[in-house]
């Protein structure tokens, strides 16, 4: 009788039954666990965490292959754990008909027509977020573009919110992240259970947010409007779950991938002299043609234009934020290059804690994200620097 031969596997180890390696990941930062494997076993390896047998890849051409070329083979999943954070009717866990429906009301949220309204507003949290930064002695890039992209992020999703709630968003929010990574256990004190404390935190703060709105009869056009109209077929509404399951989803989605992305965007700038002054003279144009940075920016001037490489994915589960996404980045690096002058501090020693701070997702390996930056207003000179 022929045996079946079975498929070969990448190289790596897959630990112990069930646990596999979730104690070396967990025991350490996670990064150096990915780093160590990497190296020892190239871009793309095997391995078991939180009971998932799993291919880690690391490489361009690997992530094309699942996301593009062979992305009929694959279905993403989630660790249980994970998905019970961040809320398990949240559409990026789902398939078919629950996550058509879903999909669509967060593309209409974020269509071109819906954020073009959004370019003054987001102006203004972009201006806000540089003149803090640059009160400033130095701070971490990464952290300071997770503050500005978690508020955009807010504003997409509410609209204008009141100061209590976003705060209180904040505060609940930034607990369930630092618990994302963390080794999932119930036991008192440790990350996980404290994330998971938060986490109905943030469901009643959503439910309040949701019984002043239903008040109010207010006609918005933000994401949590589209969750709160729809009826699918049969005339049944989201349930409260479902419709906090997403928004909480939304916000994941939109904080650490748009903070990571615009890191590096600050860090080629900063590296390529060339780019930088490309950019400059680009964006200065169109502050000289609003009257000196006088006249708030048009849409015209920041659509977001089509891009020719993968970072939002590809098929049935690609991002629906990246119009978003392209415009919020552009708005800063706009008001960045035209009115301030950023510069890194390598030399300058922090401490591990003030990183760890903002290093909630771990998963998002970013080296950058540990580089301390400076930022001050641009000085008297009409010239524009970094
Ligand atoms: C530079 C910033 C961003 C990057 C690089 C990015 C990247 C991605 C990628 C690669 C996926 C697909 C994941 C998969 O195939 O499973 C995705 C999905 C998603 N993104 Fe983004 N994203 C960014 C910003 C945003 C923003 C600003 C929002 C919302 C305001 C957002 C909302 C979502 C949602 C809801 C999904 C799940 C879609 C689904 O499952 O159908 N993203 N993103």
């Amino acid at each position: 009788m022929k045996h079946k031969q079975r498929p070969k596997l990448p190289p790596g180890t897959m630990g112990w039954p069930y646990i596999g390696e979730t104690l070396q990941m967990y025991s350490q930062d996670p990064s150096v666990f990915f780093a160590a494997k990497q190296e020892r076993y190239g871009d793309i390896f095997k391995t078991n965490i939180l009971g998932c047998p799993c291919v880690m890849l690391a490489s361009p051409e690997a992530a094309r292959f699942v996301l593009v070329t062979h992305s009929h083979l694959f279905k993403p999943t989630y660790p249980k754990s994970k998905e019970k954070m961040i809320g398990p009717s949240a559409l990026f866990f789902h398939q078919g008909d629950y996550h058509a429906r879903l999909r669509k009301l967060v593309q209409n949220s974020l269509s071109p027509e819906t954020i073009r309204k959004l370019v003054p507003d987001i102006e203004a949290i972009a201006i806000s977020a540089l003149e803090s930064l640059a009160n400033q002695q130095v701070t971490i890039t990464f952290c300071q573009m997770k503050k500005f992209a978690f508020e955009v992020g807010i504003l997409s999703i509410f609209g204008q919110l009141n100061t209590g709630y976003r705060e209180e968003l904040k505060e609940n929010y930034c607990i369930v992240e630092k618990g994302y990574n963390s080794f999932p256990t119930n036991l008192p004190g440790t990350a996980y259970q404290k994330a998971m404390v938060a986490r109905k935190r943030l469901d009643q703060i959503l439910n309040e947010i949701i019984s002043e709105r239903k008040e109010k009869k207010l006609l918005e056009n933000d994401l949590l409007a589209h969750l709160l109209n729809s009826k699918d077929e049969k005339g049944q509404t989201l349930t409260e779950v479902q419709i906090a399951d997403n928004i909480i989803g939304v916000l994941f989605a939109a904080q650490d991938t748009t903070a990571s992305a615009l890191t590096w965007i600050l860090k080629y700038l900063h590296d390529d002299q060339k780019l930088l002054e490309a950019v400059k003279e680009e964006q200065k144009a169109i502050f000289d043609l609003n009257d000196g940075g006088k006249r708030p920016l048009e849409w015209a001037q920041v659509a977001p234009k089509p891009v020719t490489y993968t970072p939002f994915g590809n098929g049935a589960h690609a991002c629906p934020g990246n119009e978003l996404a392209k415009l919020e980045m552009l708005i800063l690096i706009h008001h960045l290059v035209t009115k301030f002058r950023y510069e890194t501090t390598f030399s300058i020693p922090v401490a591990l804690g003030e990183f760890q701070k903002c290093d909630s997702v771990q998963s998002i390996s970013n080296p950058s994200a540990r580089t301390p930056c400076k930022v001050s207003e641009r000085l008297q000179s009409q010239e524009l620097f970094l």
